[in-house]
């Protein structure tokens, strides 16, 4: 275990006590005015007593009429700054780091909770019966495009000064870094479109923003896409390319995923390929290893410490990230350490209805529900039945979508 339990610095300074990461988990737990909850921030209080090196929080978006979830946290202004230096303050005294994950839903935005959608392109949703439950996406003027870039900056800077030790840009899972990214839900034919170089246009002008805002020595990473894993989507090939341009710039960790809403890799491994290999996207991190000295941290799959070793093992990457077991482990990862046990349990909770498990099923709920838990101060419920979750979840947007109206 001896490079699992060792330290890790940053090239910018930050020491991390160990090699394990929370990958970010939305928890749907802000209030509806998009402010963190006791509970939230205790679930937090809960995963810092495990002593993981980072937490990165679930998705905090940049602007309150872009929502990717009804109870998402929101910073666009002061106007929640006590409860952010609140929620920043559960790591003080515990070594911990805590950054925020920070993103615009682009098309991935529920009808229900968003008046107005947009997009690089008017490339709406394919999910079979579920797009029903998104519009189609209005294509971003030049000028809301930097609009946004400047809301990236603003939101970091703002939880900069609540106290949180770092930021991450969510450039994965199909949300708006990657739509510009991709050339399926890219098509515009100015600066922001076409090329490779003018996709990844918008990534660049977010994370210079963001640097702009932030100062030099602080860190700001990424999670990005190895690849969508669609016909005519961001290739493995555009993502290595990419790595190369953030790292040139000095962007300060990269964590590698891979997915969209309609083809969900981020927690499903997709290549028969792999199949013998703990984590989904560990071919894709051997590979761009050799291209980047930036740090690396990799998440999805890894479920056991001979894994997570012998990823660490083999010099790919610098950072274990795990999302789901953190839920069913809230403290990871010292009871990993004591060796309370070898492997982590992540099942994925079905309804029991065959249509409905097919189209989505309950796993993002049934796991937000876990961290509730955590932050009602209750441990996690393995037995949870997903039809219950799947019911609450059904009644919970009806009660929102009659809010609205
Ligand atoms: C309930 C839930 C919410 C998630 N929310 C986010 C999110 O806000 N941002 C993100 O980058 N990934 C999110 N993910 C994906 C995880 O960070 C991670 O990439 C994925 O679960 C695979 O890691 P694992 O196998 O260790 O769970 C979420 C996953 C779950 C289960």
């Amino acid at each position: 275990m001896k490079k699992l339990t060792s330290s890790f610095q940053l090239p910018c300074g930050s020491l991390f006590q160990n090699r394990i990461a929370k990958s970010a988990m939305s928890e749907n737990i802000g209030t509806y005015k998009h402010a963190p909850t006791k509970t939230l921030i205790n679930a937090y209080k809960v995963w810092a007593a495990g002593q993981p090196g980072l937490l990165i929080t679930g998705n905090i978006m940049v602007d309150s009429k872009a929502l990717g979830e009804p109870r998402n946290v929101v910073v666009e202004d002061y106007r929640h700054f006590d409860a952010l230096k609140e929620w920043a303050a559960t790591v003080q005294g515990t070594g911990v780091h805590l950054w925020p994950q920070i993103n615009h839903p682009g098309r991935q935005a529920f009808s229900w909770i968003n008046q107005k959608v947009v997009a690089p392109s008017a490339v709406p949703l394919r999910m079979g019966g579920a797009s029903r439950m998104f519009q189609q996406p209005e294509p971003l003027e030049e000028n809301e495009i930097w609009t946004i870039i400047k809301r990236f900056g603003t939101t970091a800077r703002i939880l900069k000064e609540a106290g949180f030790t770092g930021c991450q840009i969510h450039g994965a899972h199909g949300y708006l870094v990657s739509q510009f990214l991709s050339p399926h839900t890219n098509i515009r034919t100015d600066q922001w479109g076409g090329s490779l170089k003018n996709r990844a246009r918008f990534v660049v002008e977010v994370y210079q923003e963001i640097r702009r805002q932030v100062g030099a020595n602080y860190p700001v990473g990424i999670k990005i896409n190895s690849a969508d894993f669609q016909r005519g989507g961001f290739t493995e090939t555009e993502s290595m390319e990419v790595v190369g341009i953030l790292s040139n710039l000095g962007i300060d960790l990269i964590e590698i995923s891979g997915g969209t809403y309609e083809k969900p890799a981020m927690v499903k491994r997709q290549k028969k390929s792999t199949q013998a290999r703990e984590a989904y996207f560990l071919d894709y991190v051997e590979k761009v290893r050799k291209q980047t000295q930036t740090p690396l941290m990799l998440t999805g799959g890894f479920r056991t410490r001979k894994g997570m070793e012998a990823a660490l093992d083999s010099d790919c990457l610098d950072i274990v990230g795990l999302a789901r077991p953190f839920c069913l482990h809230p403290r990871l990862p010292k009871d990993l350490f004591e060796k309370k046990y070898d492997r982590l349990s992540a099942p994925v909770p079905k309804i029991g209805i065959a249509l409905l498990d097919k189209i989505g099923g309950v796993e993002l709920p049934w796991y937000e529900i876990q961290i509730q838990r955590l932050g009602q101060g209750k441990e996690p419920h393995l037995q949870l039945s997903g039809l219950i979750v799947f019911v609450t979840s059904i009644l919970r947007m009806i009660r929102k979508a009659l809010a609205k109206n």
